[in-house]
């Protein structure tokens, strides 16, 4: 078993957020949030501690994915899901954001986890081959009508 020191030095070392988050209530309320949290969001820590991450939304509210999240929390089931999120400057970007329930016995309470991952590139590269795929398409046919 590795050492807190070293368990704190690897959380801090990563190169996607990572964030614990304790339930109160209907929110799930930050207790703490890695350095990759802060360049990610822009956000420093002690501007977003004690608050549910529901604020990386923004008015974007209306996302499929949340419902998933929700459902998941409510029944403190682990979930991943891809959301749009919103940087301190109002910049977009897509987090894969998974989310794991811990059970602490010691103080009966249930702790979440959360890494955040920025997929933006993976996401605007995915929605550029379906364009691409839907031209092609439109090419073919537009041959295939073509007098021989
Ligand atoms: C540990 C943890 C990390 C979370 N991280 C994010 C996040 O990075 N971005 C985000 O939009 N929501 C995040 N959420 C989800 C929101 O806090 C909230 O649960 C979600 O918006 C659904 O609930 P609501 O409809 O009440 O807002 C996180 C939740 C937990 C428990």
């Amino acid at each position: 078993m590795i050492n807190a020191k070293l368990l704190q030095l690897v959380v801090e070392a990563s190169n996607d957020g990572i964030v614990v988050a304790e339930q109160e209530g209907d929110d799930n309320i930050l207790i703490y949030a890695n350095p990759a949290f802060e360049r990610l969001t822009g956000y420093p820590v002690d501007d977003i501690l004690y608050q549910d991450c529901r604020f990386l939304q923004s008015d974007d509210r209306d996302q499929p994915g949340l419902k998933v999240i929700r459902e998941a929390l409510a029944n403190k089931q682990p979930c991943r899901q891809i959301i749009r999120n919103y940087r301190k400057d109002g910049s977009a970007f897509w987090n894969e954001l998974s989310i794991t329930p811990v059970f602490n016995e010691a103080d009966q309470l249930t702790y979440f986890i959360g890494i955040q991952k920025d997929v933006s590139a993976q996401v605007q590269a995915t929605e550029r081959v379906r364009e691409l795929e839907a031209e092609v398409a439109q090419l073919k046919r537009q041959l295939a009508d073509r007098p021989a």
